[in-house]
């Protein structure tokens, strides 16, 4: 393919960002990309708050995107493809980027490409060059989901596992909760994790034995919620607080890497991907890099920042559709629930 530029739309949570991709399908690289993060308005509710994340997005992205238009030096006419992301997320604040990717599309006449946001997560991997050869299996975590995934080829996905009440984001988030901590919650258990004792509270790691590929969550954030509820004085005590957090967080890790391995093994596959927020997380990226020289996998984790929600992902899934010629469907729209894999 020859080489295209993509800009990438991003709105489908509490992020708002855009960005620009040049790319051929092989390589390519970030011509100029933004982000405008919600995370302080939010945590002030303790949580997502959807009507106040749609408006937040309507009143940031016709900026950010002149933004990263400028910063590309890139003017309308010179782009391909609009990408954006059409699903899973809050309908509100899908909406606002679908409604001005297709508003933008429209007046400069450039196709416009509805992008999976956990496709986008997965892929990501290839902004920076590390997209493995198909077919690699892939870790997905995020705030709303928790899946592994087998992946033959770009929209070619077979669900292996997936958890079967909370993700394993939405975990942190909930138990980060208990312990008095702000949202979003990953990133401060894994501070407050910092030289606690992680074998002091022993807490389950809900469905790790037994082979099979799917999560739970949802009990170990019971675990949690006894043992503040029964240790009153737990949440004063700063010492007791960072041995539970960095239990939480080896539990979860532990769980989550346990599947992978199970995974790969199950497959026959050496290459994985682990992408989405909770892929941030150091404790997870070192057991990974341990797993991986244990057991011979190759393991691919994106940059932190592109762990996150990110723009330039979203323009990368599109480029690669592109190059595959999958252009949109003749009818779309915003999807707040769309699985990934049928
Ligand atoms: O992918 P993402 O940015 O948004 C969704 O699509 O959900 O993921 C957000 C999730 C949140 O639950 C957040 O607590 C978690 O990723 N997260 C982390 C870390 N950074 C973000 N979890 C653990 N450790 C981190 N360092
Ligand atoms: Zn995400």
């Amino acid at each position: 393919m020859v080489k295209v530029r993509i800009l990438g739309i991003e709105t489908s949570c509490d992020e708002t960002a855009a960005a620009i991709y040049t790319g051929d399908g092989q390589a390519g690289r970030i011509l100029g990309e933004c982000l405008s993060s919600q995370v302080d308005i939010h945590a002030r509710h303790g949580g997502i708050v959807p009507e106040i994340a749609s408006r937040e997005h309507l009143a940031v992205l016709p900026g950010m995107v002149e933004e990263v238009m400028r910063e590309a030096g890139i003017a309308w006419h010179e782009l391909d493809a609009i990408a954006v992301t059409a699903g899973p997320g809050l309908m509100g604040a899908l909406l606002v980027g679908v409604s001005y990717a297709r508003a933008a599309g429209a007046v400069n006449n450039i196709p416009v490409l509805p992008i999976h946001h956990m496709e986008a997560h997965l892929l990501a991997p290839g902004l920076e060059g590390n997209l493995p050869a198909f077919p690699f299996v892939s870790l997905l975590v995020s705030g709303g989901h928790t899946m592994l995934v087998r992946v033959d080829g770009i929209g070619t996905y077979k669900l292996l596992g997936q958890t079967l009440d909370d993700a394993a984001g939405e975990c942190f988030d909930k138990t980060a909760r208990l312990l008095g901590l702000p949202y979003p919650g990953g990133p401060a258990i894994a501070e407050l994790a910092e030289g606690g004792d992680a074998e002091s509270f022993p807490l389950p790691r809900p469905l790790l034995k037994g082979g099979d590929l799917n999560f739970s969550f949802s009990g170990l954030k019971t675990a949690v919620m006894h043992i503040v509820r029964n240790n009153p004085k737990l949440v004063h005590d700063e010492s007791r607080r960072r041995d539970l957090a960095a239990a939480i967080q080896l539990a979860v890790v532990d769980v989550l890497v346990g599947k992978c391995k199970t995974a790969c093994r199950q497959e026959g596959i050496g290459e994985l991907i682990v992408a989405g927020g909770v892929a941030a997380n150091a404790l997870l990226r070192a057991q990974l890099a341990t797993a991986a020289s244990e057991y011979g996998l190759n393991v691919h984790v994106p940059s932190l920042r592109y762990c996150t929600d990110n723009a330039a992902m979203i323009a990368y899934a599109g480029c690669q559709r592109l190059a595959l010629g999958l252009l949109a469907p003749e009818q779309w729209d915003a999807i707040p629930r769309w699985p990934l894999t049928r």
